[in-house]
């Protein structure tokens, strides 16, 4: 059952169980984290701004921005709302949660 939380409007991508094996990072593009891979894999992406220009991902809001950074530090996209990281605790810093 879904319940409206504080995390849930400042973090909009909400997951189901079932999208967990490819989460969505940016939900203003509809960007998956297996577009993102393959921008890095592919398009050698390496920095938050090669992501942006290859996939528009973290284009709209940049909410998605922490998100974008896990998963080209090869951490898990989804290990924390990025604006409540229990790591850093700050919306753009790298969780290191993981
Ligand atoms: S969630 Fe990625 S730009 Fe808004």
């Amino acid at each position: 059952m879904y319940e409206a939380t504080f995390v849930n409007l400042v973090d909009p991508v909400i997951e189901t169980p079932k999208a967990e094996s490819d989460p969505t990072i940016c939900a203003c593009m509809k960007v998956k984290a297996s577009t993102i891979q393959i921008a890095m894999e592919v398009g050698n992406a390496a920095t938050l701004e090669e992501i942006n220009d290859l996939t528009q991902a973290g284009t709209g809001c940049r909410a998605c921005s922490c998100r974008i950074e896990r998963v080209l530090a090869g951490f898990p996209a989804q290990c924390g709302p990025c604006s409540l990281c229990p790591a850093c605790g700050v919306v753009s810093k790298l969780c290191q949660c993981a």
